[in-house]
C-alpha cells in the first residue's frame, strides 16, 4: 500500500509506493501544486504563491483511497492529490510526455532506408499514422511524404494539419524557383551548400516542409546532413573545436530592400544536460565574424572543420525529390542544400512552409490522446 510520512527535517512529504519506489515532495511544491489552485476548466494555476509563507508545513497527511490528503498547519487548508498523479510528477523527474522523443543520429546515404516515409492521403486521414510519422520524423529530424496529389494545396493542408505556419520575411509560404532579381541564393540556380534556414532569426524556424512540384532540370539534387551527428562526432574528435562552436557567438544577417534581420548566436547550442539541441549554420547568412582577433584563427579552424564534416559523404544523404514528394526536416538540426541546376533543361519548382518545433510537439501530444 502507498504510504506517506512527513519528514520535517527534509521539509518534504515522503511517499512510498508498494513496489518499493519512493519520492520526497517538498512542502512548498505540494502547496503550489494543490489541485484546488487550478481553474477547473482552463487548468491554469490561479493559486498565488505569495499568499503562503515559504516555510509552509503540513499538520498531517492521510491516505484517502487513491488520494493523499495534506492538511496545512497555518490555515487548515486540505490539499488532495491523486496518488497516481504524484507518481507521475515526482520532483527531479520530468513528467511523461509523448513528444519527448530522443533524437537518433544518422550518417550518410545509409540512412535512406531508415527514413520515415508516408503517403500524404494517409497522413491527412489517419490520426495514428500522422502521430507515428511525426514521432519518427522528430526522432531522425527528417521524414518523407509521397503522393501529394493536389499541388501546393496538398502540402499546405498537411502542414496546417500539423500546426500553425510560421510566417517569415519570405512569407507564410515560399516558392523556390530560379527567378529574376533574387533576394536569396535559393531563388537562383546556384548550388546551395549545406545550411540551416534563417539562422538570422532570433528563433530559427523549426520544421521545414519542402514540397517538390517539379524537378526536371539537370542537377538540383537535394543534400541533407544530420547536424547533431556531425556535432557529436566533432565533440569526440576535436573537443576544443566543439567548445568554440558552442561558446563563441557569431552574427547572422539577412538584408534586402525591406528587411534587415540580425541575430547573434553560437553555431551549436547545448541543452542543460550538455546535449546538442540546436545547430545554426549558413555560409550565406553568416555575417562577418566579429570575435576578438586573438580568437579568429582558432574559430575559423573549428568552423572549417565543422563545415568540412557537413560535406563529407560519410555524413551526407543525397536524395532526388520528384514531383509530389516532400521532405520534412528539423531546420534547427538537419542541414540541407542542393546541387546547382540548369534551368534551360527543365522546370524546377519547390514550395515550402515552416512549422515550429513546439507546434509539432503539440500535435504529437494531442494525437496521442486520441489514438
Ligand atoms: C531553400 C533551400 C533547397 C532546394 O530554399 O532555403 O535550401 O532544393 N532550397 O532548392
Ligand atoms: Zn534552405
Amino acid at each position: 500500500m502507498t504510504s506517506a510520512t512527513i519528514r520535517a527535517d527534509a521539509g518534504a512529504v515522503r511517499v512510498a509506493w508498494p513496489d518499493g519506489d519512493q519520492a520526497d515532495f517538498p512542502f512548498l511544491w505540494l502547496r503550489d501544486n494543490c489541485p484546488s489552485g487550478f481553474h477547473p476548466e482552463t487548468r491554469e494555476r490561479q493559486f498565488d504563491l505569495l499568499s503562503v509563507a515559504s516555510d509552509i508545513r503540513p499538520a498531517s497527511v492521510a491516505r484517502e483511497g487513491e488520494t493523499l490528503a495534506v492538511t496545512w498547519a497555518a490555515d487548515g487548508h486540505v490539499s488532495r492529490f491523486p496518488v497516481a498523479w504524484l507518481r507521475r510528477h515526482r520532483p527531479g523527474r520530468p513528467a511523461p510526455d509523448p513528444a519527448a522523443v530522443a533524437p537518433i543520429t544518422w550518417r550518410g546515404d545509409g540512412a535512406r532506408t531508415a527514413l520515415p516515409q508516408a503517403d500524404a492521403a494517409g497522413l491527412m486521414a489517419d490520426d495514428a499514422r500522422l502521430r507515428d510519422w511525426l514521432v519518427a520524423t522528430k526522432r531522425l529530424g527528417l521524414g518523407l511524404v509521397t503522393g501529394i496529389a493536389d499541388g501546393e494545396a496538398g502540402s499546405e493542408a498537411l502542414a496546417r494539419r500539423v500546426g500553425f505556419l510560421r510566417e517569415t520575411n519570405f512569407g507564410v509560404d515560399f516558392t523556390v524557383v530560379s527567378k529574376p532579381d533574387p533576394n536569396n541564393l535559393a531563388y537562383t540556380a546556384e548550388r546551395l551548400p549545406l545550411h540551416t534556414d534563417l539562422p538570422n532569426q532570433e528563433l530559427a524556424p523549426g520544421f521545414q516542409f519542402l514540397h517538390c512540384l517539379a524537378n526536371e532540370a539537370a542537377g538540383g539534387g537535394s543534400l541533407l546532413c544530420d547536424g547533431f551527428a556531425v556535432a557529436e562526432d566533432l565533440r569526440r574528435s576535436d573537443p576544443a573545436a566543439f567548445d568554440l562552436l558552442a561558446r563563441v557567438t557569431v552574427p547572422f544577417r539577412f538584408q534586402d530592400g525591406e528587411y534587415d534581420i540580425r541575430h547573434r548566436a553560437t553555431v551549436l547550442r547545448l541543452d542543460e544536460a550538455g546535449a546538442v539541441a540546436e545547430v545554426r549554420f549558413s555560409p550565406h547568412l553568416a555575417d562577418s565574424f566579429d570575435m576578438p582577433a586573438a580568437v579568429v584563427a582558432d574559430y575559423y579552424a573549428a568552423y572549417r572543420r565543422f563545415m568540412r564534416l557537413t560535406r563529407d559523404p560519410a555524413y551526407v544523404l543525397t536524395l532526388r525529390l520528384t514531383g509530389g514528394e516532400m521532405m520534412v526536416f528539423d531546420n534547427r538540426r538537419v542541414l540541407h542544400g542542393r546541387d546547382a541546376f540548369d534551368p534551360s533543361t527543365g522546370h524546377r519548382h519547390l514550395h515550402g512552409f515552416y512549422v515550429d518545433r513546439g507546434e509539432v510537439d503539440s500535435r504529437i501530444r494531442v494525437l496521442s490522446r486520441r489514438v
